[in-house]
């Protein structure tokens, strides 16, 4: 027992690390619908997400995040490096702005200074640990230092050799800046920020890496990656990445510096060249990457010590150029809706409320139109559900079908009976669905809106004017039971019809 524990306190000590391991959420924001800043935070608060990282130091983004509560990493884009990277006082101002002029109300806690530059702005390399010194002094200089810790995200492309993990190393064209940043992030308390895409490593590895293993699904033991040097099982894509950039750290000397994963993701939409960008595989990804992180299982080389990571992305960026799996990394669309819900039940804090259990009543598929219609009228009938949305001129007419129209009457009044058992069955043209079915601008009830509150849609006690409820205009009204509603709204439309 005192053996187990002192090996783990030099463990601990290895590669500092007393923190639980955390998971937030990157927050791209090209989207032809970007929500405001207020809708994103409401949405961060309805889904309990308590760390973000932003890809520049937005004014309005960072004062609609001030008082929440939730950690932000703010970041110095690549556009700006140069200047910064030259010039300690241009520096010295970025950070008085975007800086120091939010906290503490906002709680700024890492500045990532550009992003991928030695991959994507390879000229801006030899000005990049510059860039990163002249930002901490500025921090030094106000006592932020302590609070605030400076980094880059690299790609994890610079590590070369990265299986076996034991045998990688940094890209030595690299070295003359790779030493002095690993230098000052040792010296300065900070972290090597890496981005982790196991799908791009599947996808480029020919077949050779299975997709169970960039998918931290379980192998069988005769397939799980062993590392012949050190005899480590590794069991996913991920932990081998984060594990090759701790040995390409130790291979240039520097041991005790901790990792965070600054994006890591899975697509859920993809062209014909991309089948494995599938909702989902997205939903298989980042459930189990969620799971093994907050779990706090560490990798292979250093078990239990924390990886936080940052999800890519919160938002699905219809803008980003390039293939459709581009555009679809997101974890909600611009209306705040669940891409998918999240496997994720019992895992805690993050994601984990709204997203697991959102459930939805709906119109079955092929069920016969004139039950449909029956159950509709119930519905917005004696059902007492607030058929208002689906007038005409309102948020829900579109598309005017008997289909869309009862999927929303049937939703309303499941979720007006609290989803209890036996409420979404409608003689069984209805059945319950995980996926959210607002579109545009008709939010379901039960639905966590744009707003990222769950909208209720109706209230228990409807007013009794039956005429402003906006079905009877419409809708046949039936008074008696569901099965009266039936065969009287058959007779009628048999009469029409026949
Ligand atoms: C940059 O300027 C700060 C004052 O803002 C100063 O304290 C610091 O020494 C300078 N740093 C460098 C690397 O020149
Ligand atoms: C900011 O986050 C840090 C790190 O968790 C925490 O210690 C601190 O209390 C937070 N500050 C505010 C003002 O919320
Ligand atoms: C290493 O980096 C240099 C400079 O960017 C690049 O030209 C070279 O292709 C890289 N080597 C490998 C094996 O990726
Ligand atoms: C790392 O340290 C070892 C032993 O002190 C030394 O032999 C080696 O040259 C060092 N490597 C680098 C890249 O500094
Ligand atoms: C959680 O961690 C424990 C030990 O720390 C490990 O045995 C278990 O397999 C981990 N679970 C997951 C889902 O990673
Ligand atoms: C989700 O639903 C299950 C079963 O209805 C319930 O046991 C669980 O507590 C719910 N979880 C949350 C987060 O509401
Ligand atoms: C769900 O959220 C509410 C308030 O936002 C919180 O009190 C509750 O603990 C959360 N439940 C879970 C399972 O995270
Ligand atoms: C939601 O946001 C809209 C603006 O898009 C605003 O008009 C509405 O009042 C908000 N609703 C709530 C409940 O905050
Ligand atoms: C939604 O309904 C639930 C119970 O049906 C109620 O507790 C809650 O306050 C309502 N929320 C809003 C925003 O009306
Ligand atoms: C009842 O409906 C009529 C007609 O739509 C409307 O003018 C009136 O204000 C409604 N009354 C109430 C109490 O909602």
């Amino acid at each position: 027992m005192a053996i187990f524990l002192l090996l783990l306190l030099l463990l601990v000590s290895a590669v500092a690390g007393d923190e639980d391991a955390f998971v937030g959420v990157n927050i791209g924001t090209d989207l032809s619908d970007m929500p405001s800043p207020t809708q994103v935070v409401a949405l961060l608060k309805a889904q309990s997400i308590k760390y973000v990282r932003l890809y520049d130091a937005d004014r309005a983004m960072l004062l609609a995040l001030a008082n929440t509560g939730i950690q932000v990493t703010v970041s110095v884009p690549n556009d700006q490096l140069l200047g910064i990277g030259q010039s300690n006082a241009t520096a010295a101002n970025w950070v008085a702005r975007n800086v120091i002029a939010h906290v503490p109300a906002t709680n700024i806690t890492a500045i990532a200074v550009g992003s991928e530059v030695l991959t994507a702005l390879p000229n801006a390399a030899p000005v990049l640990v510059s860039a990163l010194k002249f930002i901490h002094s500025a921090l030094v200089a106000s006592n932020l230092d302590g609070q605030i810790k400076v980094s880059t995200p690299h790609s994890s492309s610079i590590i070369l050799d990265s299986f076996p993990p034991s045998q990688a190393f940094f890209n030595r064209s690299w070295d003359p800046v790779m030493v002095p940043l690993l230098k000052f992030l040792q010296s300065t308390g900070s972290y090597l920020m890496l981005n982790v895409y196991p799908y791009y490593d599947y996808m480029q590895s020919n077949g050779v890496i299975p997709l169970d293993y960039a998918l931290f699904r379980p192998l069988p033991p005769n397939k799980e990656a062993v590392d012949a040097n050190t005899l480590l099982h590794y069991t996913n894509v991920f932990d081998a990445v984060v594990d090759a950039a701790y040995f390409a750290m130790s291979y240039l000397n520097f041991t005790k510096i901790p990792i965070v994963v600054t994006e890591t993701g899975w697509p859920s939409k993809g062209d014909s060249s991309e089948p494995d960008a599938t909702l989902e595989n997205a939903n298989t990804y980042n459930s189990n990457l969620i799971r093994h992180v907050l779990n706090n299982t560490g990798t292979p080389k250093h078990p239990r010590i924390a990886v936080s990571t940052y999800i890519y992305e919160l938002y699905n960026e219809d803008l980003r150029p390039g293939s459709v799996s581009e555009k679809n990394w997101g974890l909600f669309d611009a209306n705040g809706i669940p891409v998918y819900i999240l496997h994720l039940t019992g895992a805690g804090t993050v994601l984990a409320n709204d997203t697991t259990n959102q459930t939805f009543c709906v119109a079955k598929e092929g069920a016969d139109p004139k039950m449909l219609q029956a159950a509709l009228d119930w519905a917005c009938g004696p059902g007492k559900v607030e058929c208002s949305p689906l007038l005409q001129g309102h948020p829900c007419y579109e598309p005017d079908n008997v289909v869309s129209h009862s999927t929303y009457a049937f939703n309303a009044y499941f979720q007006q009976m609290a989803k209890s058992p036996g409420t979404c069955d409608f003689k069984g043209v209805a059945t319950i669905t995980t996926t959210d079915p607002s579109h545009g601008s008709c939010i379901f009830p039960g639905s966590i809106g744009k707003n990222g509150t769950i909208t209720n849609g109706t209230s228990l006690a409807p007013s009794s004017n039956s005429t402003s409820s906006g079905c009877a205009s419409q809708y046949f009204y039936g008074t008696g039971s569901f099965t009266t509603s039936v065969i009287i709204a058959v007779l009628l439309l048999s009469a029409v019809f026949l």
